[in-house]
């Protein structure tokens, strides 16, 4: 039966592949890719490069799947994500059919770790369970950028026997949400940080982490959120692409009052 890995490969430092990767890497006879346009041209970079640094032989084919972009056409958020993932999922299955034998063994390389805002895992299992390609799969963890952000700045994410919300940018829009006092902000292309106003408020930015690109700012809020999104607008005019993640860290005492 075919075999799948589905390898998280951290957020852009080859160095962040676990060694199970490697391991793994090394052992498959295709590895896919998902293209996702000519803005990520760095990231699909990342990938080749990954594979020919640790598969150390050349008996594996890398094959690029191309994206297919959400239709916009349809208006809401939840349906154009399904809308989406059922497109993909034929691109998958497809991909699965043509390039992997009965017996064969392939990797799809995951950007930081699958687990996390990928849809990779819930379009195999869509597949699966409609019995449309018989294969098995594995998932293999990586670095997510939320952890590369917090070792780059030198943080835990949560204070002592706290919580950590982890969310996107699209649901900072409607405040900061009260469950947490430690709050991870993940696919914010439109800087939603800029319109809170809390008092006490840190951020810890980090855009390109793990890549040589790499940039991190740090501290109050009120004092930095304009130069977070001068300094985001700059790097994303100059690279074509961006990809930045934060913490939003309330004041240690904000929990008693609320
Ligand atoms: C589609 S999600 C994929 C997340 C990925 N699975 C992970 O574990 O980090 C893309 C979002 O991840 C974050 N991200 C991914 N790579 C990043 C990087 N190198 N630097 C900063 N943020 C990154 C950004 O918030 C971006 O909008």
């Amino acid at each position: 039966v075919r075999k799948l890995f589905v390898i998280g490969i951290g957020t852009g430092n080859p160095e962040h592949l676990t060694v199970q990767a490697v391991k793994l890497l090394q052992t498959v006879d295709v590895v896919f890719v998902l293209d996702k346009g000519a803005d990520k041209a760095d990231l699909a970079h990342v990938r080749r490069e990954l594979c020919e640094r640790y598969i150390g032989h050349d008996h594996y084919s890398l094959i690029e799947l191309q994206d297919i972009p959400r239709d916009a056409r349809v208006e809401s958020y939840v349906s154009r994500v399904e809308q989406w993932h059922d497109r993909r999922s034929s691109v998958y299955e497809r991909a699965l059919r043509e390039h992997l034998g009965e017996d064969g063994r392939g990797a799809i390389l995951v950007w930081g770790d699958p687990a996390l805002y990928d849809s990779t895992l819930r379009i195999l299992q869509s597949i699966v369970s409609q019995d449309r390609a018989a294969f098995e799969y594995e998932v293999v963890p990586g670095i997510s950028s939320p952890q590369a952000l917090a070792a780059r700045h030198k943080i835990p994410l949560n204070r002592i026997g706290g919580a950590v919300h982890v969310t996107t940018g699209r649901r900072l829009q409607q405040g900061l949400p009260q469950c947490a006092d430690d709050v991870v902000v993940m696919l914010d292309g439109d800087c939603a940080f800029q319109a809170l106003a809390e008092p006490g408020l840190e951020i810890y930015w980090g855009a390109y982490l793990g890549t040589e690109h790499e940039i991190l700012i740090a501290g109050p809020h009120a004092r930095k959120k304009d130069e977070i999104v001068r300094a985001r607008a700059a790097a994303k005019a100059k690279h074509g692409w961006i990809m930045d993640t934060y913490l939003l860290r309330r004041p240690v005492d904000a929990g008693e009052e609320r």
